[in-house]
């Protein structure tokens, strides 16, 4: 049972770099809800891409929406202090980039910022274990790390009813996003599956009409959750 409305997230590793305030700004008034931030260190994953100062300048160009910082990174701790200055909503990051998971989950609230774990499709969900207490958003990745425009792995589906299982039997307030390769024609089965937080970078970003695309993915959950 899902406990939250369906949030569509978009990546803005898809977006132009080059006017990134004004994508942020068009994709949010084309209805996306929270807004995804990929930060790569080339280190853990072969990637470089856009840290706090980018943040910062997001808030400072009038961006108000929840930003979900998703760290690509290791080792993540300084990051998170880092990230809760420059105004991040949610911090999320793997457990492989991290020595001590529980206090750097505990130092993201103590922040007063929202907390998550992040699952690679190799990932067992074991890392849940004793931390689920901790968290308010778990990642499920759908493609390795690293790169937009990568293919949904399959695999992630079965792993999401998983993940879903876990949330509800806790009874916790924990939201279940999916990253990589979501699209028009499979967001609907990930909605089924059990996800309430979609990440799309190049399904928004490489199309024509970012509030077409963006009605189209909501209404692709609507459809899937009503059969
Ligand atoms: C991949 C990133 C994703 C990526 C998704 O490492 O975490 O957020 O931008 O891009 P698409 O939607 O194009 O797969
Ligand atoms: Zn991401």
């Amino acid at each position: 049972m899902k406990q939250f409305p369906d949030l569509i997230a978009p990546s803005i590793l898809a977006a132009d770099f080059a006017r990134l305030g004004e994508e942020t700004t068009n994709v949010l008034a084309a209805g996306a809800d929270i807004i995804h931030f990929d930060v790569m260190d080339n280190h853990f994953v072969p990637n470089l891409t856009i840290g706090p100062m980018v943040c910062q300048a997001l808030r400072n160009h009038g961006i108000k929406a929840d930003i979900d910082v998703h760290l690509m990174v290791r080792p993540v701790e300084r990051l998170i202090e880092d990230f809760a200055e420059a105004g991040a909503s949610y911090i999320t990051f793997h457990p492989e980039g991290c020595d001590h998971i529980d206090r750097a989950l505990q130092r993201i609230r103590d922040l007063g910022l929202k907390s998550g774990l992040v699952f690679n499709p190799a990932t067992p969900l074991h890392y849940l274990d004793h931390v689920l207490d901790r968290l308010d958003m778990i990642l499920l990745m759908s493609v390795n790390p690293g790169f937009g425009g990568q293919s949904f792995i399959e695999s992630t589906l079965p792993k999401i009813e998983m993940a879903r299982e876990k949330i509800d039997a806790s009874s916790l307030p924990i939201r279940l996003e999916v990253d990589g390769g979501v699209k028009i024609d499979n967001i609907g089965k990930i909605a089924k599956a059990g996800a309430d937080t979609f990440v799309a970078g190049s399904a928004i970003f490489s199309s024509d009409d970012y509030a077409a695309t963006i009605s189209a993915l909501k209404a692709a959950i609507v459809r899937a959750q009503a059969i």
